[in-house]
């Protein structure tokens, strides 16, 4: 099943449940919340504190993309009976299958991130422990970049070996995606796209949702 994941770091910081509710109405289907660190990526943005208290204002499932160091350390903090995802970075845990088995121990799917320079073989050993490969399109940090192409292929090798080994993970892209390339990211295998800056940038937030879950509907791979 496809499915839109509206990133919140475009959104208003101080219009978060109103941003929250336009994206609802809109039919969204998860609410994308990046964490940074200030360490792992040179940004910073919110904390558990701030997920904790959007819960009561929406209804749609919360996707964490942590992109911080050591991740466990905060498992727990992102987890409520609507966090659907928790994802973590490869490449800012040491011991990734433990961190994974940590998630999945509250309930929660297990997500694991790739960055661009990322070979996508740091996964093979883990493919059948988790619920989400997040193939990242652009270096993490900051909304507004430009998708990179060689996501492309990432996307394709992934989906292939999903397919190959029988597994149901999903596979979610985020950075730089738009109304232009969501189709082709879809064709070659993915099927939740995170956008921020196309949703939240649009002059119309409320009509772009649609565009794009419309567009996610009529795709099919
Ligand atoms: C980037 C974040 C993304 C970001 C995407 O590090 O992980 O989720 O919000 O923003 P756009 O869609 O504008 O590239
Ligand atoms: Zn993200």
């Amino acid at each position: 099943m496809n499915r839109l994941s509206p990133s919140l770091l475009s959104a208003d910081f101080a219009r978060l449940a109103e941003e929250i509710a336009i994206i609802e109405h809109a039919g969204a289907d998860l609410i994308h919340v990046d964490v940074m660190d200030g360490h792992f990526v040179p940004n910073i943005t919110i904390g558990p504190k701030i997920l904790k208290d959007l819960y009561n204002k929406t209804s749609i499932s919360f996707d964490v993309h942590l992109m911080i160091e050591k991740p466990e350390r905060y498992i727990e903090s992102f987890v409520t009976d609507r966090t659907e995802f928790i994802t973590v970075h490869a490449e800012a845990c040491t011991h990734l299958h433990r961190v994974i088995q940590e998630i999945k121990s509250f309930g929660v799917k297990a997500g694991v991130a790739i960055n661009p320079a990322t070979p996508l073989d740091l996964l093979d050993y883990i493919f059948d422990d988790i619920g989400l490969v997040l193939i990242m399109s652009v270096n993490p940090g900051f909304g507004g970049q430009n998708f990179i192409p060689s996501a492309l292929e990432k996307i394709r090798q992934v989906y292939d070996k999903k397919v190959e080994r029988g597994l149901c993970f999903d596979i979610q892209v985020d950075g730089g995606i738009t109304l232009k390339n969501a189709e082709m990211v879809l064709a070659a295998g993915a099927n939740i796209l995170v956008a921020g800056s196309a949703v939240f940038g649009a002059p119309d937030v409320y009509e772009e949702t649609k565009k794009f879950i419309e567009l996610m509907e009529n795709s099919k791979i």
